[in-house]
């Protein structure tokens, strides 16, 4: 039996523990998988040592970023990324990991098909990082929404129905619209949404956010972040089990 588990702050929202709870039991692994909500990413330290059965952790919002420096090591992809959402822990030494890439990925490609469209991606943090790396292998243009200049190509209050026409492919890596708070909504002209859009939420608690509702209702497209959980989840699962097995 090993222990596994997710830190961030909040997690009411997540569903990974219940996701790897009923995959152990449908494996008839006895293995365990808790929510440690941590104040700040320093408590990591803390945790590991407090908890020295622990083989794996996810990383959730707002810690992929601030973990890096309290690693052993980071693995090159998640390096290149900036943000790791999945740790490996073995005896003394800890490794970081993104599987939000290859969960991103498994997610989009059958979504677009063959097209490229040009896309905007609303928010900063770690799960951005992820997207906008497989935005780039893709060959896809896209621009980068902000609450601040430094960290984006556009701030909310430049977003225009002329921005929004131009990028049929929308995707919001912010929390906004995530349980609890459901009225969430990313601030978007969005009388300029019509079916040649794609949203794409990676909040996958509601099923349809504020934001899908506002898409699907003007005939674009739309989806959310539950088939990214399922396959970041496994992709975790795999480098967990190379130190099980
Ligand atoms: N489906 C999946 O598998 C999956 C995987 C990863 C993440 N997610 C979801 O994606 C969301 C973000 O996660 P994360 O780990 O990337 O969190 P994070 O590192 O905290 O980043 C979220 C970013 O959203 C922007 N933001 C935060 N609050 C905002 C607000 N009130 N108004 C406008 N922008 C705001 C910020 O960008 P600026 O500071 O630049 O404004 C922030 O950096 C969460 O809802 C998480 O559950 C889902």
């Amino acid at each position: 039996m090993a222990r596994f588990g997710l830190i961030g702050r909040p997690l009411g929202h997540s569903w990974s523990r219940t996701y790897f709870t009923a995959r152990f039991r449908r494996a008839g692994e006895a293995h365990t998988y808790d929510n440690f909500e941590l104040a700040d990413a320093t408590a990591l330290p803390a945790l590991l040592a407090g908890t020295p059965d622990l083989v794996g952790l996810n990383v959730t919002i707002p810690f992929k970023q601030a973990v890096i420096p309290l690693l052993d090591a980071v693995d090159p992809l998640a390096a290149a990324v900036g943000a790791v959402n999945t740790i490996v822990v073995r005896p003394g030494h800890t490794t970081g990991h993104n599987t939000d890439v290859e969960g991103f990925r498994t997610m989009l490609l059958p979504l677009l098909g063959t097209e490229r469209p040009r896309a905007l991606v609303l928010g900063s943090g770690g799960a951005s990082r992820a997207v906008v790396f497989v935005l780039r292998e893709l060959g896809i243009k896209f621009r980068v929404v902000s609450r601040s200049r430094e960290r984006g190509d556009l701030t909310w209050d430049m977003l225009d129905p002329v921005v929004i026409r131009a990028c049929p492919l929308v995707i919001n890596t912010t929390p906004l619209g995530m349980h609890p708070a459901v009225d969430g909504l990313p601030p978007l002209p969005y009388a300029a949404v019509g079916p040649r859009h794609l949203l794409v939420d990676l909040v996958y608690n509601p099923e349809e956010t504020r934001f899908m509702h506002e898409g699907r209702t003007r005939g674009a497209r739309v989806c959310n972040g539950l088939a990214m959980l399922h396959a970041q989840a496994e992709a975790s699962w795999r480098l967990w089990s190379a130190v099980l097995a």
